[in-house]
Formats: structure tokens, C-alpha cells, sequence
């Protein structure tokens, strides 16, 4: 055949092209076949763009109903050791059951053995598919004598249900491994009124190649999250190992991922001062704590002797003792000589005077000897700062000479001599470069590790974790804005741990104040983000992280203040509270006294439920008090600890109902320091955010810009994770005037909706990180504080999981569109809200 027949022309010519009447094309399929084919490309971008397990799992068993409309379904899975089939879905509409996947409800059956007594299971038509990678497809399992249905008879019997067709088909992988197998039962003939039919052999071709399809996306997502599991275990591996080398730092890796962290995470909920715009994703969240795990790597190559070097002494072993050995040598000598010169008197008729002086002489040697033994053991102590005076007295000590078998020989080496010179702690210059080579180590080692690029930044993040603002650290001295904040909380996290650890072999453990003045001297001295250290000590955090790690005896008082400045404070009801004001004012706090019970109540309750968890409620601690607070507890979820009583004299009795309760505290009026400090602290660091609604959102509105319509036609915010879900939306729309943004993810999506003014959201609902629920829910909330029109939020809900339409419309979405959605469907739903 020739090229022009392969191009299907054949040997005609070919004719000129006419441009079609527009509006007047016929399709060669018809609408249903058009349907179909939309859906199964749909599934098909869904299952591909499926990143949780779960959710897969659910739509492979939902689309394979879907297509043979079987009443029931389940999904075995292969188990690791492929020994077993497991149940992992199950699904049947007339028992109206629902278990495994995203329903949270367990399946309880035992998993399906392959091998019964060393031979093949194939009595059981779930192993034997798994088995064999056959199709069984039967009209009705009670007249099949080919595989034993006791199961399901038992399970009819027990229920009233009648198991009848059934088509089991195995799930192939496109490595031709049999991973699953997918068991649908009951197939309806919908057009006559839902009777119960046989699997028709055309449906079953579309349901195998929807369960190959499937396997092969199920392997990929299984592949991707075993390849991150890997990776994960892997760096783990090599920071137990780097902290294996030296059993004093033990642990410190750890630590500093938690410090990180715990900044990271403070950083993203609070919305005022310095950090107000910024906000770590998941990706920048996972990139830090990758840098963390990361961080000391390089000393992979630092020897144990110089990290562990517990005294100046100290090389593969102390020498401490080798020169106490050799003071007492010289001491030996002293004697020896002593008495080898009395000796030499007595034979000369000396007389008991000049031996007595020789005596004198001798105890006098010994004992400057005695001191500057004393002297220089307390030099090789790391803790004391070696002056000018202490070193010129050292090298004094150390050219004196003692004679062993007529070799003279100094009192202390060299090497020796330098190393008791260091002025403070135990290393020399040289060992310091040894030690502060790790942190280039770590940034050469990483820089050759191809990161994708949602990592790319770990190498500079974990490699300069030493570099100081004022460019003093190492290993490149870099600067303010060269260094990235996340190296900044990286600095901070690491000192910390290093200046708090209890189990270092040079130090003892320090107490919480010493830590926190030094890092207070850091800050003043340039050499950590003075940002970064006021929210670690202002918001408390400090205190979160030693009441975690440190020993009990490290706790002593620490004079840092609560940060209150983004927070509400309602004092209800009526008292002295001059005191108690001025104190909560010097802390930041925004105060609004309501003497009226009732109208406290209801300003608590409206501030709940729209965006103020951070309000702080004192309330007295009387009749009318505690029954405020009662009628609060009935409020399901309210912030409890975020409530104070207090009283002229609170009694025994108060302060346990307020911890019953769940209470902030009691306090006493006129208003105590300590005590007001201890409760604000346990309200700043229990602050817990109810589920979806972060308050930071709420004032982030005050930036907000109102750029309406400014130029062109109404703009619409797309949310989605899925980047084939975004794409057909792009498309779908692209000929209409529209705006579009997009955001891929919930947080995402809201912090775009709180900056810049849109005229509609779409939005999908079973998002990665915050979901669409909670997005909707923050964004309604945002609207509420900040008097914004409430947008048209739609959603895009998964057609497979039951109720996601009535679920989004109660979290705040106008309304729904499912997925598969077509073109006219989606422009449908959208001219009505957007015109
Ligand atoms: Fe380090
Ligand atoms: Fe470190």
C-alpha cells in the first residue's frame, strides 16, 4: 500500500476542502455513545490524576457498578507476601452498605487464602481469578457447582438478600501481575425497572479494560508512595547513622526537625506582625523538614574524636590522665632525687641541719609541683575561659624539664600546650575548620542528590543552617536577605537544641533561662533573624518544646511575656479589672469589657462560629458566670480553654469545676503577674484551630484588593488538585470572557479568594491538604468578618461518593456539578451565578 492509501486517500485525488454551515454539524455518535465516551475519559484523567489510595480504590469499584449497574461490588487486593486477597472495598446499595475506602467504616472478613493446604485456592472464585487471570462471569451463583458460594448463601440467609449474577474479573497490572480483583454482583436491567440480569459480554470488555486501567494506576500511586517512603526511611537511615557516630548528640536531628517544624507550623497560623504574608504550603512544609532531617549530614565525614571532644585534651582518648601519670612521674623524680642527694650528704658526714634543709627543700618542690599539676588538669576543662595570665603561667609550667634515664624531657608537649591554650570550649583552630567543614559537606553531598523540583531548595536550606545575619557563619558568610528564612528557623531550631540538650558530655544541662539570654544575646548580636527568635520565645513555643524534651530541673523562671497582640480579650461582667487590664494591654491584647452577662454570652458565641477562636473570655467566677459557661459547653466544639474565671477569692471548689471543665484557669482579682502569665500561656499554646477554619484567613482581608472587572470580563478562581480537572476547566471556558486563576489546592484557593476580589470559585471538594469543604467553610467565614458579598462558590464534587453534593452545599458551596462534567453542563451551571 502506498503512502497516500495509508492516509486513507486512496489513488483518487483529493477533493478541496468545504468549510462546514457552522451550527449544522452532525456528529457521526450519538449522544449516548458521545456520554459514554466523555465518562471513560473522564475516569480515565481521574485515574491517572489520583494521588490517594483510597479515594482510587473507591472510584475503580464506583465506575465498574457504574458501567454494569451491579448492585453490589467488592475489591480484593493482593496482599504484600501474595498469600492472601484482602478486602479492601465493599459496596452494596440494596443493603445499603458501605465499608472500607473513604466511608472509615472496617471491613471486618478474613482475608481470601491463594494456597489451602499448599494447593491452589480455587474453590473460592475470588482466588481462583487471582489465580488463573481468568473472567468468571455466572448467571446465578446458587445453580454454580463450580466454586463453593456457601459464603453469600449464608449471607443471604442471615439478611434476606439473594446473591444471583456475578462477574469477577482480575485487575492486571502493565506488568502483567495480577494485583486485585474486582467482584461485582447483581447486574439490574435498569430499563426494566431494576430486575436482577446476567453481566452482558459487551459491558464486560469495557469492565476488564476499566480494571486493567485501573491496576495500572494503582500501581503507579502505590510506586510513587513507596518511592517517598523509601526516600523518607532512607534519609532517616543516614541521620541514625551520623547520630550513631557520637552517642552525645543523639537525638539532635530529631530535635531540630521538631523545632522547625513547630516555627514552620506558628508561622502559618498567625496573621499579624512580621510573618503576616507568609505561609508555607505543603510542598515548602515538606522541603523544610526534608532540610532539617538533612541538615548535618556532611558530618557523615567529621571524625567522632573532634564532635565528641569532651576536653581540650582530648584526642581518640584523653590525655588528661597520660599527663596526671606524668606529673606523678615528675613527682617520683623529686623524691628520688631528694633522697639520692641526702644520701650523698650522709656520706659526706653531713650534719641533721642540712638535711633537714634538703627535707625542706624537697617537700617545697613537691608542692609547687602539686599546684601545677591542679592548674593544668583545671585548664583542660572546657569551662574555664583561659586569660592571658593563665596561658603565660601554662607555658611557664610547660618548658620546665624532668630527667628520665638521663632523657630530658618537657613537662607538657606541644600539642599538648595548644590545646590547653584554648581560650573556650575544646577545640583548636584546626579541629573548629574540621568540624565547620560539615556544613559545606552537607550542601556538596545534597547538591548532587537530583531533587525534584518541588525540593530543589533543600541543598541551600540544610547547608546554611550555620550562616549568621551578620554574615559571621559559615561555610559561605552569608547575609540578610541571602538567607532564606527557612535556614533562618533551621539556625534558630538548631542552636536551641544544642544550647537546651541534656546529654552532652562538655556541659551540663543548662537551665531554660540561660538558654533563652543566650539566644537573646544571638538576636542582639546579629547572628539569628531577631524575627524569628521574638515569635519562638513571644508565642511561647520555647516552653512547648522544653516541656517536651528537657529534664525537670532545667525548668527555672523565665521572664518572657505572652504575645497577645492578635488576640481578643472580652471581659464580662463587672469588677476591679484596673489591674488586670494594664496587664493584658502590655501584652498586645485588643480589650472590650461588656459588664452585661447576656450580651457577653452572645458576643462570644457570634465570635465563635465566624472567625475569632482567638477570643479570650474572662468571665466571673459566680452564679451567673458558671451558668454562662455551662450554656458554652452545650456550644459542641466551643474553644473551653479559652475561657478564664475569676473571682475575689476563688476557692478549692472553683478551680477544680474549671479544670473539669476544661477552663483556661481561675485567677484571683486584683490580677497577679505569674498567675495571669501562666493562663495566657496555656491559652496561646493550647490554641487548637476547629477544623477547616483558620482565623488567620479572617484579617487577611484587610489587604485585599478590590480590582473588580478592571479589565475585561468576571473572573473566575478554579481550585483543584487534579491538573487534568484545571486543564478541562481552562478549556471548557476558553471562548467565554472569563478570568481565570488557579489554585491547587484548598489553602491555596483561599488565600488567593482573601487578596484578590473574584466574581465566582470553583472549586473540587476532595482536595489534598485542607479539602474544598474546609476551604468553603474558611472562605464563608472570611466573608462574614470582613463584610464581603458571599461569592458563588461551586463545586466539583466525586459522583462516586455518596452525599459529596449535600456535604458541600452544607459547607458553604452555592451549589454542585459532578464529575464527569461536559462542556454545556459546566457553562450551564456557571451562567447561572456569572453573567
Ligand atoms: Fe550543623
Ligand atoms: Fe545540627
Amino acid at each position: 500500500m502506498g503512502d497516500d492509501e495509508k492516509q486513507g486517500q486512496g489513488t483518487t485525488p483529493p477533493e478541496k476542502p468545504v468549510a462546514c454551515v457552522p451550527g449544522t454539524r452532525v456528529d457521526r455518535l450519538s449522544a449516548f455513545q458521545l456520554y459514554h465516551l466523555n465518562k471513560y475519559a473522564e475516569i480515565g484523567m481521574a485515574l491517572s490524576g489520583e494521588a490517594n489510595v483510597n479515594r482510587l480504590l473507591e472510584m475503580i469499584i464506583h465506575e465498574a457498578r457504574a458501567i454494569t449497574d451491579a448492585d453490589a461490588g467488592t475489591l480484593y487486593l493482593v496482599n504484600e507476601d501474595a498469600t492472601h486477597l484482602d478486602f479492601v472495598i465493599l459496596q452494596n446499595d440494596t443493603m445499603n452498605t458501605r465499608m472500607g475506602g473513604t466511608s472509615g467504616v472496617e471491613i471486618n472478613l478474613p482475608p481470601v487464602p491463594l494456597m489451602v493446604d499448599g494447593k491452589a485456592n480455587r474453590s473460592n472464585v475470588s482466588s481462583h481469578v487471582a489465580l488463573t487471570g481468568e473472567i468468571v462471569n455466572i448467571a446465578d451463583v446458587y445453580e454454580s457447582e463450580e466454586f463453593d458460594f456457601t459464603g453469600p448463601r449464608k449471607y443471604d440467609e442471615a439478611t434476606g438478600y439473594r446473591s444471583k449474577s456475578m462477574l469477577v474479573i482480575p485487575m492486571r497490572n502493565h506488568e502483567n501481575d495480577i494485583i486485585g480483583v474486582l467482584q461485582l454482583l447483581n447486574a439490574q436491567d435498569i430499563a426494566a425497572g431494576g430486575c436482577i440480569t446476567e453481566f452482558s459480554d459487551d459491558r464486560v470488555v469495557l469492565v476488564a479494560s476499566l480494571a486493567s486501567q485501573a491496576a495500572a494506576a494503582l500501581t503507579k500511586t502505590r510506586l510513587i508512595k513507596d518511592l517517598k517512603d523509601l526516600f523518607y526511611a532512607f534519609i532517616k537511615s543516614i541521620a541514625n547513622a551520623i547520630e550513631e557516630k557520637s552517642p552525645y548528640t543523639g537525638g539532635h536531628i530529631n530535635r531540630v526537625v521538631d523545632i522547625s517544624m513547630m516555627i514552620a507550623r506558628r508561622i502559618n497560623e498567625i496573621d499579624d506582625g512580621p510573618f503576616s504574608e507568609v505561609h508555607f504550603n505543603e510542598d515548602e512544609l515538606e522541603e523544610l523538614k526534608l532540610s532539617a532531617w538533612l541538615h548535618d549530614i556532611g558530618k557523615i565525614i567529621t571524625p567522632e574524636w573532634v564532635v565528641d571532644k569532651a576536653s581540650k585534651l582530648q584526642t581518640i582518648y584523653d590525655r588528661a590522665e597520660l599527663v596526671a601519670l606524668r606529673f606523678d612521674l615528675i613527682s617520683k623524680c623529686i623524691e628520688t632525687e631528694c633522697l639520692a642527694s641526702k644520701a650523698e650528704q650522709l656520706a659526706l658526714g653531713a650534719g641533721p641541719q642540712a638535711l633537714a634543709e634538703t627535707d625542706a627543700r624537697c617537700a617545697d618542690a613537691l608542692q609547687e609541683l602539686s599546684e601545677e599539676r591542679a592548674f593544668v588538669m583545671s585548664c583542660n576543662e572546657p569551662g574555664e575561659f583561659m586569660s592571658d595570665e593563665r596561658i603565660e603561667r601554662l607555658k611557664g609550667i610547660a618548658t620546665k624539664t624532668y630527667e628520665v634515664n638521663g632523657e630530658e624531657r618537657p613537662y607538657l608537649t606541644e600539642n599538648e600546650l595548644l590545646n590547653l591554650c584554648i581560650r573556650k570550649g575544646t577545640l583548636t583552630g584546626s579541629e573548629r575548620e574540621i568540624i565547620e567543614d560539615h556544613a559545606s559537606m552537607t550542601g556538596t553531598m545534597l547538591s548532587e542528590l537530583p531533587f525534584p523540583k518541588k525540593l530543589s531548595r533543600v541543598p541551600e536550606y540544610a547547608s546554611s543552617h550555620h550562616e549568621k545575619l551578620d554574615g559571621s557563619g559559615y561555610p559561605q558568610g552569608l547575609k540578610d536577605d541571602d538567607l532564606p528564612l527557612q535556614a533562618r528557623i533551621m539556625a534558630v531550631a538548631d542552636i536551641f537544641e544544642a544550647l537546651t540538650a541534656k546529654d552532652r558530655p562538655y556541659k551540663k544541662p543548662m537551665p531554660l533561662s540561660q538558654a533563652v539570654k543566650i539566644l537573646g544575646f544571638m538576636k542582639k548580636d546579629r547572628h539569628i533573624d531577631p524575627e524569628v527568635h521574638d515569635l519562638f520565645l513571644s508565642s511561647g513555643l520555647f516552653r512547648e518544646y522544653a516541656e517536651m524534651e528537657l529534664n525537670p530541673d532545667q525548668f527555672d523562671e523565665v521572664d518572657v511575656p505572652p504575645d497577645l497582640t492578635m488576640r481578643t480579650v472580652l471581659i464580662a461582667g463587672v469588677g476591679d479589672f484596673e489591674a488586670l487590664t494594664e496587664r493584658l494591654l502590655t501584652w498586645g491584647a485588643d480589650l472590650e469589657l461588656e459588664p452585661s452577662l447576656g450580651k457577653a454570652e452572645l458576643a462570644t458565641i457570634e465570635a465563635y462560629g465566624t472567625c475569632k477562636p482567638y477570643r479570650i473570655v474572662f468571665i466571673p467566677a459566680d452564679d451567673q458566670g458558671w451558668k454562662l459557661v455551662s450554656q458554652l459547653v452545650d456550644n459542641e466544639g466551643f474553644p473551653m480553654h479559652s475561657l478564664v474565671m475569676f473571682s475575689d477569692a476563688p476557692d478549692d471548689e472553683d478551680r477544680l469545676y474549671a479544670q473539669t471543665l476544661g477552663l483556661a484557669g481561675v485567677i484571683a482579682l486584683p490580677a497577679q503577674e505569674q498567675e495571669l502569665s501562666a493562663v495566657a500561656f496555656s491559652i496561646v499554646n493550647g490554641h487548637r484551630y476547629s477544623e477547616g477554619v483558620n482565623p488567620a484567613l479572617c484579617l487577611m482581608g484587610k489587604a485585599r484588593l478590590r480590582a473588580k472587572n478592571e479589565d475585561g470580563g468576571p473572573s473566575i478562581l478554579v481550585v483543584d488538585d487534579s491538573a487534568n480537572t484545571r486543564m478541562l476547566v481552562k478549556y471548557y471556558l476558553a471562548d467565554k470572557h472569563y478570568r481565570l486563576a488557579f489554585a491547587e489546592n484548598g489553602r491555596g484557593g483561599v488565600e488567593a479568594y482573601t487578596k484578590s476580589h473574584f466574581d465566582m470559585v470553583i472549586m473540587g471538594t476532595h482536595l489534598t491538604g485542607m479539602d474544598g469543604f474546609a476551604a468553603a467553610r474558611a472562605i464563608r467565614n472570611w466573608e462574614g468578618e470582613s463584610k464581603t458579598q458571599p461569592v458563588p462558590l461551586l463545586a466539583i464534587t466525586a459522583h462516586y461518593i455518596p452525599d459529596d453534593g449535600q456535604r458541600s452545599l452544607d459547607a458553604g458551596y452555592t451549589d454542585y456539578i459532578e464529575r464527569p462534567f461536559t462542556k454545556p453542563k459546566l457553562l450551564k451551571l456557571v451562567e447561572q451565578y456569572i453573567r
